[in-house]
C-alpha cells in the first residue's frame, strides 16, 4: 500500500486556486516552478485517513525535537551539505517553507508532487518517483545550520548573524586532521535516514530539487549499518560492536535547554567527521592488539577485564604489575565519561564506503597502493560541543591508539534546531 497510489486517485487535491495563492505568497524568485511550489506547500494527507496501518505510517516530521536524532537508527543514511546561493532572506524563508511541506510528505511515503496528468510533462518539475511502491521506511529528515549560514566572509547575508549561538563554534583544527575542502563545512545539512537507501537518497534529491536556485550541493556522503539482529549492537567495519554506550540522559547531554538561544531550544548540535580507516593496516594486526586498541573484546563487545558487553568499563583495574587492564591509550578509556568530566554524546554514525584511492601508507612496509576509502561517517549529537566533543576529541586526537588507523578528512558542525508542530514552518523562530 502506498500513499502515492492514493494521490494518483485524487489528483484535484491541489487546486489551481491554491496554487496561485501559494505561489504568490512565497514567490518564485529563486527558480521554483509554480508546480513545485504548490505541491510543496499543499496540506499533507494523513496516512491514517487512507486506512494505513501504523507501521506503515512512518516517523512524523513534526514534534518537540527533530526526528532522526533519538529515533532508533535506521539502516541507511544519505547526508548532504548545501551552500545557500539565494541572496535574500525572503528566498531562504521560502525555501524552508517548501522543505517543511515536502519533508512532511516524504516522511509519510508520499511524493513531493502528486502524480497528476501533468506528470512527465516537460513543462513542470516533478518528483522523480522512485519511491512509488515502497512504504515510508522510517524515513527521517534532520536539518542543521552551519556557522557559514549565519555569516559568510564577514557578510551577514540573511540578517541572522546575531542569532548564531555561542555553542556553534568553528571547530578547531585537531592534531592529525587532513580536511578535504570538498568534504568539509557548508551552510545547511540535510540528513535523510531510512531503512531503504533509495528512499533516503530520494528525499535529499527532492529537497535539493525544490530548493531550485536557492541552494547548491557542496558535499554528500552515504552510509549504512549492517543488518544485525534486533537488539544487537551493530559491528563496524573494524569488526567491533559499535554503539554499546551512548548518552542515556537526553535532557542533560543532547537537547539544548533554557540556555537557548530560543530557536535552538529542544534542538541539538551535530558534529560530523568523515573518518577514513586504514583497513589494510588494521587487517594485519593480531586480535589481542586490536582489542587493546579498542579496549573491548572483539567477539562479545565486553570491556577488557569484564565479562559482558554492558558491564562497566573497569577503568581502575590493574594487573599484577600494576598496569591498567584497560590500556591507558585505548579508545574506550579516552572516550569514557569518567575521563571527560562526565561528558557523554549521542553517537549516531554510519559506515561509509567510497571505493578506493591511491595512498602512500604511513606504516611499514610503507606500500603505495590503491586502498579502500572506507570508514566511519561519525555523527554525534550534543547539547554543547564546547564541553563534550571538542575537549574529548582534543585529547583523543593526541592519545588514542586508534589514530594509527584513522584519518579525519571531512565533516562539519551544524545547529539542528528544535522540532516544529504541524502547521508551523521549519526554523521559523530563527527568522522572527
Ligand atoms: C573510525 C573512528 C572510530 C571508531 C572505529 C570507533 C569505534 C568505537 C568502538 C568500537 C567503541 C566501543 C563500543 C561502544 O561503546 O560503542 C567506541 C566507543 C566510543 N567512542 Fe568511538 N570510534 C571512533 C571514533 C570516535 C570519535 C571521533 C569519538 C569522539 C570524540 C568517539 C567517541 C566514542 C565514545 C564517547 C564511546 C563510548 C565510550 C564509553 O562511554 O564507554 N569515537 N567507539
Amino acid at each position: 500500500v502506498t500513499q502515492n497510489t492514493d494521490d494518483n486517485a485524487n489528483p484535484p487535491r491541489f487546486t489551481r486556486a491554491n496554487m496561485i495563492s501559494i505561489a504568490a505568497a512565497v514567490g518564485t524568485s529563486f527558480g521554483l516552478s509554480p508546480a513545485a511550489a504548490i505541491a510543496a506547500t499543499a496540506p499533507s494527507i494523513s496516512a491514517q485517513a487512507h486506512g494505513k496501518i501504523d507501521a506503515e505510517k512512518g516517523v512524523s516530521f513534526y514534534g518537540k525535537h527533530q526526528a532522526g536524532i533519538l529515533t532508533p537508527q535506521q539502516r541507511h543514511t544519505y547526508f548532504a551539505v548545501l551552500d545557500v546561493t539565494a541572496t535574500s532572506r525572503a528566498d531562504v524563508i521560502a525555501m524552508l517553507k517548501y522543505w517543511t511541506a515536502a519533508a512532511d510528505r516524504l516522511t509519510q511515503g508520499l511524493l513531493v508532487d502528486p502524480m497528476t496528468d501533468a506528470y512527465n510533462s516537460a513543462a513542470v518539475l516533478n518528483d522523480s518517483g522512485e519511491t512509488v511502491g515502497t512504504t515510508p521506511q522510517n524515513l527521517t529528515i534532520t536539518v542543521g545550520f552551519g556557522p557559514s549560514f549565519f555569516s559568510k566572509n564577514g557578510v551577514d547575508r540573511f540578517q541572522i548573524a546575531h542569532k548564531r549561538p555561542a555553542a556553534l563554534v568553528d571547530l578547531p583544527k585537531f592534531p592529525g586532521d587532513q580536511m578535504i575542502e570538498g568534504k568539509t563545512g557548508g551552510d545547511i545539512s540535510l540528513q535523510a535516514c531510512a531503512d531503504d537507501p533509495q528512499v533516503a537518497f530520494h528525499a535529499v534529491r527532492q529537497l535539493v530539487r525544490i530548493a531550485g536556485k536557492a541552494a547548491a550541493l557542496r558535499w554528500v556522503e552515504s552510509g549504512y549499518l549492517p543488518s544485525s539482529a534486533p537488539g544487537d549492537t551493530p559491528r563496524n567495519i573494524m569488526g567491533f560492536k559499535d554503539g554499546t554506550i551512548n548518552s542515556s540522559d537526553a535532557d542533560k547531554d543532547i537537547w539544548v535547554g533554557e540556555e537557548g538561544p530560543a530557536w535552538m531550544e529542544n534542538g541539538s548540535y551535530m558534529i560530523v567527521r568523515r573518518i577514513r580507516i586504514a583497513l589494510e593496516h588494521w587487517d594485519r594486526m593480531n586480535l589481542a592488539f586490536q582489542e587493546q586498541v579498542v579496549g573491548r573484546s572483539k567477539a562479545t563487545g565486553a570491556p577488557i577485564g569484564a565479562k559482558h558487553e554492558f558491564d562497566a568499563v573497569p577503568l581502575k583495574a590493574t594487573d599484577k604489575d600494576g598496569n591498567s587492564v584497560v590500556d591507558e591509550n585505548s579508545h574506550v578509556r579516552l572516550a569514557h565519561p569518567d575521563e571527560n568530566n562526565g561528558a557523554q554524546l549521542l553517537r549516531r554514525g554510519y559506515t561509509y564506503n567510497d571505493g578506493v584511492s591511491f595512498v602512500a601508507e604511513r606504516w611499514p612496509p610503507w606500500r603505495q597502493a590503491m586502498e579502500y576509502d572506507a570508514g566511519l561517517l561519525f555523527m554525534s549529537y550534543q547539547r554543547d560541543p564546547r564541553t563534550s566533543f571538542i575537549p574529548m576529541f582534543e585529547k583523543m586526537s593526541r592519545m588514542d591508539m586508534l589514530n594509527q588507523f584513522t584519518t579525519h578528512n571531512g565533516g562539519g558542525i551544524f545547529a539542528c534546531c528544535g522540532g516544529i508542530d504541524s502547521g508551523k514552518v521549519f526554523a521559523q523562530k530563527l527568522f522572527t
